[in-house]
C-alpha cells in the first residue's frame, strides 16, 4: 500500500477503535433503548457506521454491489423528525439481533480496508480525488461518536458504568465572562474547494463578510450563571435545562456516566437549546452571536491577519482547550487561557459547541459536491436548524478546521452546546 493508503487505513482503524470503545459502554441488553425519542435505538448506530462506509466507498465511489442489500439499506440513514410523533412514524418495529449487526460490522470493515488503494487510484473522480470519500466516511464516524455520547448522557442513571479510562473534568466555579470589544472587520467563512483536501459540501465556497463592531463575552455562560437567571425568571419550566436533573438531594447535571452534583458542574458551560439561550441573551441586554461574529472573534485579529486556530497555528494540544476526548465532560470556564484568540476571547473552540442565531444555509457557491450524499446539508437548509460554532470535549481534532460548520435544530436540547452573549 502507498503511504497515503496506509494513512487512511490507520485513521479508519483509529476511528473504529474509538467507536467500539463508546458503543462498548452500552450494556448488551440496552441496545434497543432509545434514550432520545427523536432518534433510533443504539443498535441503529452500530449498523449505521459500517452501512454508511460501505454505501459510500464501495457502492457509490467504486460501483461495487451491496454488501447486504437488507442491512445496507436498513442502516443507511438516521432520522431527524420534528417531534415524537414523527419519530414514531419513522420507527422500525423489528431490528436484527445484536450478534447479526456485530457480524455485519466486522465483515464490512474487513472488506473495506483493501478498497482504499482503488479509491485513491480513481483521482479523476472528485469523490475519490485526495481520498475525499474516505475522509467523508472517517469524519462521519467521528461525528457519530459525539452523537452517541450525548445519547448516552440521556440514559437513566446507573446504566453506563464509569471507569478511570474516561476522566471527568474536575469541578470548580470557573471564571465569569468579561466583555471584549471586537472592532469592525472581516470574517472569512468556509474554504475554497481546491485549497483543502476535504471539506463537507456546506464549507464551500469561501465567503468574506464585513462584521460591524460588537462586544462579546470572553467566556460561555456557566451552569451557575444559568441558575441565577432561572431564579430571576421564577423558575419557568421552559427554561429548565434538559441537561439538569432534580435529584433526591438537589440539582444534578448529566454526564455520560450519570449525573454529578450541581456543585461539581457549576463552573461548566450550561447545556441548553438555542431557543433557551436566546431568552437568556435578551434578559442580559444582548443577543446570541452570529456565525460571522464568532468567526471574527475566534480567527480574526487586530492587525486583520487571520489565524487557523484561535490560539494561532500550533497543533491543537491540551492547553488550547477541551476537545479531542482528553476528558469526558466539560471543564470549568477559564481552564485554557492558552487557547485565547488574538482578541483575548477564550474557549471559542472546545468545551462545548456554541449556539449562534445564524440559520444553517448554503454559502454562496454551494454545490452538493458529494454525488453519493447530496442530502448531507441540503436536507437541513430549512430555517429550523441553526449553526453551532466551535467544538466540544467529544469533538475530534480533525474537525477543528476553521471552515467546518455544524448545526442543530434550535429546539434540540441534547447536543453538547452552550452559548455566550454579544452586545451591540
Ligand atoms: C452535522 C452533527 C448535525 O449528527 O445530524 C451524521 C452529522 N449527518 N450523519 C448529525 C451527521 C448524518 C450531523 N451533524
Ligand atoms: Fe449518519
Amino acid at each position: 500500500m502507498s503511504t497515503q493508503a496506509e494513512l487512511f487505513s490507520q485513521r479508519l482503524r483509529a476511528a473504529w477503535q474509538r467507536s467500539d470503545q463508546i458503543l462498548g459502554l452500552i450494556p448488551q441488553h440496552c441496545y434497543l433503548n432509545r434514550p432520545i425519542g427523536l432518534r433510533h435505538p443504539f443498535l441503529f448506530y452500530l449498523g449505521h457506521l459500517p452501512a454508511f462506509a460501505w454505501n459510500q466507498v464501495a457502492c457509490s465511489a467504486l460501483g461495487l454491489p451491496h454488501f447486504s442489500q437488507l442491512l445496507d439499506l436498513l442502516f443507511e440513514r438516521g432520522i431527524d423528525p420534528e417531534g415524537e410523533d414523527g419519530a414514531r412514524a419513522q420507527s422500525i418495529q423489528q431490528w436484527p439481533s445484536l450478534r447479526e449487526v456485530l457480524a455485519y460490522r466486522d465483515a464490512v470493515r474487513t472488506a473495506l480496508l483493501p478498497l482504499i488503494p482503488q479509491v485513491l487510484e480513481r483521482s479523476h473522480d472528485a469523490l475519490c480525488e485526495h481520498g475525499r470519500v474516505l475522509n467523508l466516511v472517517i469524519e462521519h464516524e467521528l461525528m457519530h461518536q459525539e452523537t452517541l455520547l450525548y445519547m448516552l448522557a440521556e440514559c437513566p442513571p446507573g446504566i453506563i458504568p464509569h471507569s478511570p479510562l474516561y476522566p471527568l473534568s474536575k469541578g470548580g466555579a470557573g471564571r465569569a465572562a468579561e466583555q471584549v470589544f471586537i472592532p469592525a472587520g472581516e470574517a472569512t467563512i468556509g474554504a475554497r474547494f481546491t485549497e483543502i483536501p476535504f471539506g463537507w459540501d456546506n464549507e464551500f465556497e469561501q465567503t468574506t463578510v464585513t462584521v460591524p463592531s460588537f462586544l462579546i463575552d470572553s467566556l460561555p455562560v456557566r451552569n451557575s450563571d444559568w441558575l441565577v437567571f432561572l431564579t430571576s425568571q421564577g423558575h419557568a419550566e421552559e427554561l429548565f435545562p434538559n441537561a439538569w436533573l432534580r435529584g433526591p438531594t438537589g440539582l444534578q447535571v448529566k454526564t455520560v456516566f450519570g449525573p454529578v452534583p450541581f456543585e461539581h458542574a457549576e463552573g461548566w458551560p450550561v447545556q441548553v437549546t438555542g431557543q433557551q439561550a436566546r431568552v437568556f441573551c435578551a434578559a442580559a441586554g444582548g443577543q446570541l452571536p452570529t456565525e460571522a461574529e464568532l468567526h471574527r472573534a475566534a480567527y480574526g485579529s487586530p492587525d486583520n491577519a487571520s489565524r487557523y486556530f484561535p490560539w494561532g497555528s500550533a497543533a491543537p494540544a491540551a492547553e488550547h482547550g477541551n476537545f479531542g476526548f482528553r476528558q469526558w465532560s466539560p471543564a470549568p470556564t477559564g481552564h485554557s487561557p492558552a487557547g485565547a484568540s488574538a482578541f483575548g476571547v477564550e474557549e471559542l473552540v472546545g468545551n462545548g459547541w456554541e449556539w449562534t442565531c445564524t440559520p444553517f444555509a448554503p454559502l454562496p457557491g454551494f454545490r452538493a459536491w458529494a454525488r453519493s450524499y447530496p442530502g448531507y446539508s441540503q436536507d437541513f437548509f430549512d430555517g429550523a436548524h441553526d449553526i453551532v460554532f466551535g467544538a466540544s470535549w467529544a469533538t475530534d481534532e480533525v474537525l477543528l478546521r476553521p471552515s467546518f460548520r455544524n448545526w442543530y435544530r434550535h429546539s434540540y436540547p441534547y447536543p453538547f452546546s452552550s452559548f455566550r452573549v454579544v452586545r451591540k
